[in-house]
């Protein structure tokens, strides 16, 4: 029996700091830390709007985020600018290691799937602008249940779908509250830390796995039973 895997995308398969070569021509020398708080306000903005029960798309929480980081560093970009930025959004750049790891990942009888917060037309288009989505079997969105990762159900939604047994199914993401949230409901996780200045999240739960990067899980999932 093969494992089921579910890989988180933005941030583990799409590298969500792709608009910091966009936003150097726009904000300068304040890029990367821009980015960084545009991130951080997106993921807490779905997170908000999971606990209210106030659904809107994932595209929702990343333009309402953009607004805010606006105001917060004082740059009054222009509507077309902001546009632009958006777009660079729908298409991010892939990961250098995705392709050579899903690749072998299949080779070894894994079932691989890509599990997201993303609209499946964002995440299909994401996946499609890079090249890998005829890689996964298919996109799992939390978009039909209408809230967000960490929610349990959304990890329960993933299992239903993928018809898989809770531990023989890996969550492969490189945000902590993600892993949390698959280990909560009894998935094993791994937990790329895509550089060592990342922190994870001192809860008292683990991941199963650690790895720095995508092409390191082969061979280190156990094999099928
Ligand atoms: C996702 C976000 C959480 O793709 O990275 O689900």
């Amino acid at each position: 029996m093969s494992l089921t895997l579910a890989f988180d995308v933005y941030g583990t398969l799409i590298d969500t700091h792709g608009v910091v070569v966009k936003l150097k021509s726009l904000v300068g020398d304040k890029a990367v830390s821009f980015s960084q708080s545009w991130r951080d306000k997106q993921l807490e903005y779905s997170f908000r709007r999971g606990l209210m029960g106030d659904y809107q798309h994932f595209g929702v929480c990343t333009r309402d985020a953009l607004e805010y980081t606006c105001r917060v560093y004082q740059i009054d970009l222009s509507d077309q600018d902001k546009d632009s930025l958006l777009a660079c959004y729908r298409s991010l750049p892939v990961f250098a290691d995705v392709v050579s790891s899903i690749n072998a990942l299949k080779a070894e009888g894994h079932a691989l799937y890509a599990f997201s917060n993303g609209h499946p037309e964002a995440v299909s288009g994401l996946l499609g602008h890079a090249g890998i989505e005829q890689l996964f079997i298919d996109i799992i969105s939390v978009d039909e249940l209408e809230t967000f990762k960490p929610a349990p159900a959304v990890y329960q939604l993933f299992l239903e779908r993928t018809q898989s047994d809770p531990e023989e199914t890996w969550l492969i993401s490189s945000n902590p509250f993600d892993v949390i949230g698959a280990v909560n409901v009894g998935m094993k996780a791994a937990w790329v830390q895509r550089s060592p200045e990342a922190v994870f999240d001192p809860w008292g739960v683990e991941p199963d796995l650690v790895v720095s990067e995508l092409t390191d899980l082969s061979g280190r999932l156990p094999g099928p039973r």
